[in-house]
C-alpha cells in the first residue's frame, strides 16, 4: 500500500524538476514563484535542479532564464528574489529547448542537471503548455526516452468531452502509466480541502449528520468578481462549465460527498471520489442555466453572436445511499457582485417545530448551516438559532466561527500550486485527479454538452440570471456572510 500522508517523510527525494512552457503565463505567475517559496520554505529537495524548456523559437539561454524567473518571482512571489535563498535558487535553473524531432539542448539540459545533483534523481515534468501543444510534448517525452520513470504533471483542460478526455488519456498512457500522472485542479490544492477531510474523520461532531437524514442540500459556490480579463480566446472555446464546472466544482463534490476512505491515502481517497462522480446523475439540461453577462459579446476576440457561457448554475442528484434527494447546488461565473468560494451544507429541520418561524431569523429554513469558506486562508462557520434575550421568545441566527487567519499563522501555508507541486514531488497522488474519475465526469457532463439551454444575460455586477431560483426550489440560493474576521 503507498504510504499514508501522514508517515511519509516532510522532504521529497532529490529531483529534476522540468518545466515545458517555461516561458509561458502559468510557470510566470505560478510556477517560479512557487517553485522559489518552496525553497524559501525548506520543502524543496535536498538536491535539486530546474530546467526550463520550450520551443527554440521562444528559447532562452540559462542567464536569461534565470533572469525571466527572477522577473516572476519579483513580479508574482511571496518572497522577494533576494539573498543567498535566491542566488541558490537561481543558480539550480537552466535552460534547455525541445521541439519534437528536435530534443537535442534540452536532453543535454537535463543529463547536465542530473548530473549535478548527483546519484539518480527523481525527474518530474511540469507541463504548462496549451492543449494543441499538449500530445506532441508527450509524445517527445516518449521518444527521448526521458519519460521513462519519471512523474509529469498535466494542467487542464483534461478534455473537452468524453471522447477528447479518452483520446488524451490514451496519449498519455502511451507513455506515463496512471501513477505517474499527477491531473493538477488547483482547487484540491487549497487547505480546505485538506481540511474537509480533517473535519469529516477526524471528528464525532460532523460526520454523524453528514447523510441524507440531516441535510438537506448542499450548495457549492465559486462566483467571481472578475470578467474573462482579455482571455476571449481562451473563453470563447471553453466557457464557464468546462472551465470551472466539471473541473474545480465536481472535484469538490467528491470530497463533500465522499464515504470515509479506508486509509488517508491516494488509492482509498482517489477510489471514494470516483464511486462519487460514478453515483451522480447525468445532468439534465433543465436543471442547468447558462448565463452571459451584458456586454461579453463585446469583448475583442468575442463572437458578436457568440452562445459560450460565462456563468452556470445546476442542481445535481447523486444516487447513493447516503445522499438520495439531496439536491447538490452548483453555481460560478464571471463579472458578478461577489467573490467567494463556499460550501454550504444546509440542515434539515427538526422534526416538530416548537417556536414560531421568524422568517428573518429562520430565512426560509436556513437556521441550521455549516458553511465551509475555502477562499485561501478559509474559515468555518456553524449556523444555529438561539433565543433572543427578552421576555418574548424570538429566535435569532448565531455563529460559532473558525477562521484559519485568525487561529493559525499563515507563514506556513502554501498555496495551492506549492501545495500541489509539492505533492508531485513526494509522490503522493492523493489531491490528484485520475483517468476514470475524469472521463466519468465528462459522460455525467454529456446530456448538457449535446443539448445546452440557451444562455441568459446578466447584469455585470448581480448575482446572475434570474432564471436560477426555479432549478434550486424549494431551497434558495445563498450566499452566507462572511465569517467575522475575515477580510
Ligand atoms: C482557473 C480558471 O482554473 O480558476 C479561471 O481558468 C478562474 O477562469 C480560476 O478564474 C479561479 O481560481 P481561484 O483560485 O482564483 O478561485
Amino acid at each position: 500500500m503507498a504510504e499514508s500522508r501522514q508517515s511519509r517523510p516532510p522532504r521529497p527525494a532529490d529531483h529534476v524538476v522540468v518545466l515545458f512552457g517555461a516561458t509561458g503565463d502559468l510557470a510566470r505567475r505560478k510556477l517560479l514563484p512557487g517553485l522559489f517559496h518552496l525553497a524559501k520554505a525548506g520543502l524543496m529537495p535536498d538536491r535539486y535542479r530546474i530546467v526550463g524548456t520550450a520551443p527554440a523559437a521562444e528559447a532562452l539561454d540559462d542567464e536569461a532564464f534565470r533572469a525571466h524567473a527572477r522577473k516572476a518571482v519579483a513580479e508574482f512571489g511571496r518572497s522577494k528574489p533576494e539573498g543567498p535563498a535566491w542566488q541558490e535558487f537561481e543558480s539550480s535553473l537552466s535552460f534547455g529547448a525541445a521541439d519534437e524531432g528536435a530534443t537535442e539542448p534540452l536532453e543535454t539540459a537535463v543529463r547536465t542537471a542530473g548530473q549535478a545533483v548527483g546519484g539518480s534523481p527523481h525527474r518530474l515534468f511540469h507541463l504548462a503548455v496549451p492543449p494543441v501543444a499538449f500530445t506532441s510534448v508527450i509524445r517527445l517525452l516518449g521518444s527521448t526516452g526521458l519519460a521513462e520513470d519519471a512523474r509529469v504533471i498535466v494542467e487542464k483542460p483534461f478534455g473537452t468531452d468524453l471522447a477528447s478526455a479518452r483520446a488524451l488519456n490514451a496519449a498519455i498512457h502511451a507513455v506515463f502509466d496512471e501513477d505517474r500522472v499527477f491531473r493538477i485542479d488547483h482547487f484540491l490544492g487549497k487547505e480546505a480541502v485538506d481540511n474537509i477531510l480533517a473535519l469529516r474523520f477526524a471528528n464525532g461532531l460532523f460526520e454523524p449528520i453528514w447523510n441524507r437524514e440531516h441535510i438537506s442540500h448542499v450548495q457549492i459556490d465559486v462566483p467571481e468578481q472578475i470578467d474573462i480579463q482579455g482571455r476571449a480566446h481562451f473563453f470563447e472555446g471553453t466557457g464557464t462549465f468546462r472551465d470551472m464546472v466539471v473541473t474545480h466544482l465536481f472535484q469538490l463534490l467528491g470530497f463533500v460527498a465522499m464515504e470515509p476512505p479506508v486509509a488517508l491515502e491516494a488509492q482509498s481517497l482517489r477510489d471514494e471520489q470516483v464511486k462519487v462522480f460514478r453515483s451522480m446523475r447525468p445532468l439534465d439540461p433543465a436543471h442547468v442555466v447558462r448565463g452571459q453577462y451584458t456586454g461579453y459579446r463585446a469583448e475583442p476576440g468575442v463572437d458578436p453572436a457568440s452562445d459560450t457561457e460565462t456563468f452556470v448554475a445546476l442542481r445535481v442528484g447523486i444516487d447513493n445511499w447516503r445522499w438520495a434527494g439531496v439536491p447538490f447546488q452548483l453555481r460560478t461565473g464571471k463579472a458578478l457582485a461577489e467573490g467567494r468560494h463556499v460550501v454550504t451544507l444546509g440542515l434539515r429541520e427538526p422534526a416538530l417545530r416548537m417556536f414560531p418561524l421568524d422568517a428573518r431569523a429562520a430565512g426560509e429554513g436556513r437556521g441550521n448551516e455549516l458553511v465551509i469558506d475555502f477562499a485561501d486562508p478559509g474559515s468555518l462557520t456553524t449556523r444555529f438559532l438561539v433565543k433572543e434575550p427578552g421576555p418574548a421568545m424570538r429566535l435569532e441566527c448565531a455563529d460559532m466561527a473558525f477562521g484559519y487567519g485568525t487561529s493559525f499563522a499563515s507563514e506556513n501555508s502554501l498555496e495551492a500550486y506549492e501545495h500541489l507541486i509539492l505533492e508531485a514531488m513526494l509522490g503522493d497522488q492523493s489531491l490528484f485527479t485520475r483517468s476514470d474519475g475524469i472521463e466519468r465526469l465528462w459522460e455525467v457532463a454529456s446530456p448538457l454538452l449535446e443539448a445546452p439551454p440557451p444562455v441568459e444575460p446578466y447584469a455585470k455586477g448581480s448575482w446572475g440570471p434570474e432564471g436560477i431560483r426555479a432549478i434550486a426550489a424549494p431551497h434558495r440560493w445563498h450566499l452566507p456572510a462572511r465569517a467575522a474576521g475575515r477580510s
